[in-house]
């Protein structure tokens, strides 16, 4: 959610700022604004839309002759989408950017009606540069610690003051900021992937600490004043990674890195002669014991995965295991204890609700290990344990490759828990293993069948309405493969339990309906023929997705994709790519924007 990004030293403003705004620009896509500090004093462009907008806007103002200032994206929650609620907001002395959200905005406003200020735009974050301009005395460390014992809610801020020209503070709580200083000045951002062309040493801003940043240093301190020496971190990816190298869209291209961010995710953790080995990640073995109760918590696509991640742990290692949607689980006064393992699944490692998961199974005792794709965010550092999946920064709004990575994680660790537990040997796990590396070879060979899936999506970019169905790990599928129908194409569609169809929902097939059939399983495979049987009955189009040696009758479809033959318990990798690449072929006809969907972020850091 909002992009931010702060750069003060010898490189022209602007360039950064903008450069860095557009590497941001899957964190929001409201609207975008900068603001610089220049011979007159701080200036402000900002503008409704892209940041494409935004950058002719600037090449319109004549000058913007700077080398310090600040940028921001938006995705509006207080206040709608227009020129004066987007970001930088101003007060007197003070302009400011900000992610997040500020709940107590409007005692804060009633209170600073008292002081003659009044806000001009609907936005929270007006409010809090209403409130930082009214403490400002020349101190501007004083004024934020004053700050910060007013605001109630998650931010990050980077603020500029205007009798401190090239100075730029700042200070997070809950939502991400990431800072470094290279040979070229300071910089600051929600995201390494604005400043990897400048660094890749970083760290994470600790929260409710104060940063100030000026050409030569930052300097970090706490609220009482004492300088603190951040940990460093490096990213472990280049900017080709966060750049499109030649694919039309993200999405596309993300899609397609899926065999090299599996091999990345998995091959480190296999050793010893083909088993399943964490201790590079520090995970003891002594993490399973004591526990009889697993839970899953995530949102969104992570979610999807955890569904996933629960048939194979029930399976091998014969523990209950639920999965629960993090924004119900937090306020659900959910039953835990030390015998309880909270796994929590985030592409961002700063999902709100995944965070406050994490934070209420703590204060409950019960044991946590998270599965993160982002080095050092705040779900990383607040989990006992974490699994970091090697994906890359995943760019396009609808997430693909840290689907398929958390998959392998989940995978993984249901293998190694198994073994740890006995419940399965030694060579039944190699063997296990054996059939995860297959898996990238099968991948390779299921993205040969992108025309294929292209041509098929045609005629699905016509329809207003569709259904997935499936049965046990189908089905979990089949609950991804429509979030991403729905995220970037704009269908109406749902998932079924294939076996619940008859209880309600097969009212709504009607002639021409596509019914995407997932049929990967061979325990339940006739089952789920009587259930397309059914589908079809009633006129539906039905796209089937079997595994490569399935016996499929040509009578019971319409269009058939055989996957490359894999064990079933591995099925929902290949399948997965197929279903990514429908949603996105079914976006691309309906001639839509694939990597910034409307109304949705990236990284979801309020509730
Ligand atoms: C947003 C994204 C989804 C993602 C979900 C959870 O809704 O658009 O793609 O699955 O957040 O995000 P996380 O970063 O926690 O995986």
């Amino acid at each position: 959610m909002c992009g931010i990004i702060g750069f003060t030293g010898n490189l022209e403003a602007k360039k950064v700022l903008l450069g860095g705004l557009q590497a941001l620009e899957y964190r929001g896509y409201d609207s975008a604004g900068i603001a610089y500090v220049d011979k007159f004093g701080i200036q402000t462009v900002k503008t409704t839309g892209k940041v494409s907008n935004l950058l002719e806007k600037v090449e319109q103002s004549n000058g913007l002759d700077s080398n310090c200032g600040i940028g921001h994206t938006r995705w509006a929650t207080h206040g709608g989408v227009s020129d004066t609620n987007s970001h930088p907001h101003s007060c007197g002395n003070v302009t400011i950017i900000h992610n997040g959200i500020i709940e107590n905005y409007h005692e804060l406003e009633t209170e600073l009606a008292a002081t003659g200020r009044h806000p001009i735009s609907q936005t929270d974050t007006e409010i809090a540069a209403m409130l930082f301009d009214s403490l400002y005395q020349g101190d501007a460390v004083d004024t934020i610690k004053k700050a910060v014992t007013k605001l109630e809610g998650a931010y990050a801020f980077c603020i500029l003051f205007s009798d401190q020209p090239g100075v730029i503070y700042c200070i997070r709580n809950g939502s991400p900021l990431v800072a470094t200083h290279a040979t070229d000045g300071s910089f600051i951002a929600s995201d390494m992937v604005a400043l990897i062309d400048y660094s890749k040493e970083y760290f994470v801003v600790p929260e409710k600490h104060i940063v100030t940043m000026t050409a030569d240093e930052i300097v970090v301190t706490t609220l009482t004043g004492e300088v603190i020496a951040p940990k460093m971190l490096y990213v472990n990816w280049d900017m080709t990674a966060a750049k499109k190298g030649g694919y039309p869209h993200f999405m596309l291209k993300e899609i397609f890195e899926q065999p090299d961010s599996l091999r990345n995710t998995i091959m480190p953790r296999i050793k010893k002669g083909h088993l399943p080995d964490f201790s590079t990640d520090n995970i003891p073995d002594s993490l399973y014991d004591g526990i009889n109760r697993i839970i899953i918590t995530a949102c969104g696509t992570a979610m999807h995965a955890g569904l996933v991640g629960r048939v194979l742990l029930e399976k091998l290692v014969r523990i209950p295991v639920t999965v629960e949607i993090a924004s119900e689980f937090r306020y659900g006064d959910p039953v835990l204890d030390s015998s309880t393992l909270v796994i929590t699944l985030s592409q961002s490692g700063e999902t709100a609700d995944t965070l406050a998961a994490i934070r209420l199974a703590k204060e409950k005792n019960a044991k946590t290990l998270s599965i993160v794709n982002v080095k050092g965010s705040s779900i990383a550092r607040e989990s006992d344990y974490v699994l970091y999946t090697h994906a890359g920064p995943e760019i396009a709004v609808a997430s693909t490759k840290a689907y398929t990575a958390q998959l392998s994680c989940l995978y993984l660790l249901s293998f190694h828990y198994a073994l740890v537990k006995g419940m399965i040997t030694e060579e039944e796990c190699a063997n296990y293993i054996g059939h995860l590396q297959a898996v990238i070879p099968a991948i390779e060979k299921t993205l040969t069948l992108d025309k294929t899936i292209d041509e098929i999506c045609q005629s699905l970019a016509k329809t207003e309405d569709l259904f997935f169905i499936g049965r046990g790990l189908d089905y979990a599928l089949s609950c991804e493969g429509s979030i991403k129908l729905k995220e970037i194409s704009y269908i109406h569609s749902e998932a079924y339990a294939a076996g619940e169809l008859k209880h309600g929902t097969l009212s709504l097939v009607t002639e021409g309906i596509p019914v995407i059939s997932l049929a990967t399983q061979s325990n339940v495979y006739s089952k789920m023929i009587s259930n397309i049987r059914e589908v079809r009955a009633r006129g539906a189009m039905v796209i089937l997705i079997t595994n490569g040696h399935l016996d499929v009758e040509e009578t019971i479809y319409d269009h058939h994709i055989a996957l490359t033959e894999l064990d079933d318990l591995f099925a929902p990798f290949t399948a997965a790519i197929v279903l990514q690449l429908i949603a996105y072929y079914t976006s691309v006809h309906r001639g839509l924007n694939v990597d910034q969907p409307r109304n949705l972020a990236k990284s979801v850091t309020v509730e």
